[in-house]
């Protein structure tokens, strides 16, 4: 082992000469193509075109949108992506600029070998986005989106190769797509799912979960729980509580836990899993887009809940005021106004936002604080995730346009 080790060293050593020569003999120019250069912006372009191929009904309330490469706008592939991630879409609505986070739910195979992404959207009340997609959306719509984001994947150094899925309603779409990387790439993963629902009818994919369950050799498990069952139901009843997930696990393995799905059931399941001393360092959320109601944390200041502010916006050489409701994030004051700022994942964890506050006062949750310590120290701000306390001003970065 020694000897290996210092013959290793030895022609490290004898290399560096030729190394060295190389170097100075090279053109100071920079190369028009460095294929590094070209794989990186591959994998990671700033921009996707798409077009939709296909609309799939999933239940009453919600839909898969087929994705393809809009080659006529210049995407010849889709970008690869780790199981998990997400896309940003977006669009312009009414006159305002907006981007939305969507789990990307097919797999890196199909991105590789298919050419496409799917992202299944449920509609929610009151929802500008889903109600514009679902009303606007047709075969051959074009659609524009970030790259895939996120870090919500499973990683082999950091988690356990025991994963436990959590997934609330549409949560489910990045945990299917982990089921299936698992599937298609045999990987040496053990998946036990449970997914929740509030009614039956509400259960997004449970053909193709099946089916994958039965080609996974034991290694995906999916469990239903429904909190108002109908008369026929089998699975489990209520919710993902401490006693549903030690009944189904063996409590003594290690493993690593994804939750997906509404902000308040990871309020509710942070406690069911401290019940079961399960570390945080084994604790994964999907952390993108907003809070539905801010104004329903314990911390947010009740007494202003009501209250609109002045926005100064400084956005390259020009100012503006806007105004900015307290219960608001700063980004949808500014879409609102239609001032175009930069953004991804909307949940202050991408820092694609990230602005300066000039002055004035603002309320950031500690758990959507993406920020850097210094950042913190310097006054940046991650407009997604904050929320105007008084009158503020604000210097945004420009959107950079290809
Ligand atoms: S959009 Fe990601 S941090 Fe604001």
């Amino acid at each position: 082992m020694r000897e290996r080790y210092v013959n290793n060293m030895k022609s490290y050593k004898d290399i560096l000469p030729t190394r060295k020569e190389i170097i100075m003999k090279a053109s100071s120019e920079i190369d028009a193509f460095d294929p590094m250069r070209e794989l990186a912006e591959k994998l990671h372009p700033d921009k996707v075109f798409l077009k939709v191929d296909e609309i799939i009904d999933e239940t009453k309330d919600s839909k898969t949108f087929k994705l393809v490469p809009d080659r006529e706008n210049g995407t010849e592939r889709v970008p690869y992506f780790r199981a998990g991630q997400y896309i940003s879409i977006k669009s312009e609505i009414n006159g305002s600029k907006i981007t939305r986070p969507y789990s990307i739910s097919s797999s890196p195979h199909d991105a590789l070998k298919r050419d496409f992404y799917t992202i299944t959207i449920k509609k929610k009340e009151g929802g500008f986005f889903t109600d514009y997609i679902w009303n606007n959306w047709k075969v051959g719509t074009k659609v524009e989106s970030s790259g895939p984001l996120g870090y919500f994947y499973y990683h082999p150094v950091r988690d356990i190769n025991n994963i436990v899925g959590l997934a609330g309603g549409s949560g489910i779409t990045p945990m299917y797509s982990f089921a299936k990387d698992i599937v298609e790439k045999d990987l040496d993963i053990k998946f036990t799912l449970f997914y929740g629902v509030e009614c039956e009818d509400e259960i997004i994919y449970r053909e193709e979960l099946s089916k994958l369950e039965s080609q996974s050799n034991g290694k995906v498990k999916v469990i239903y729980v429904c909190n108002k069952p109908g008369d026929g139901w089998k699975g489990c009843t209520g919710y993902l509580s401490s006693e549903l997930l030690s009944k189904h696990l063996d409590m003594n393995e290690d493993m690593t836990f994804f939750m997906c799905g509404p902000k308040a059931m990871y309020e509710y399941l942070d406690v069911e899993l401290e019940k079961l001393n399960i570390p945080r360092r084994r604790i994964r959320k999907e952390a993108y887009g907003e809070v539905d109601d801010i104004s329903k944390y314990n911390d947010f200041p009740q007494a202003i809940k009501d209250e609109t502010f002045n926005l100064i916006v400084n956005v390259g050489k020009g100012y503006t005021t806007i105004p900015a409701k307290t219960t608001e994030t700063i980004l949808v004051a500014l879409e609102r106004a239609g001032i175009e700022a930069p953004s991804h994942c909307r949940s202050g964890e991408c820092g694609y936002c990230r602005s300066r506050l000039i002055a004035g006062d603002v309320y950031i949750r500690d758990d959507n604080d993406g920020r850097r310590i210094a950042d913190k120290k310097y006054g940046y701000i991650h407009p997604c995730a904050t929320y105007p306390t008084s009158d503020i001003e604000i210097k945004i970065p420009t959107v950079q346009r290809s």
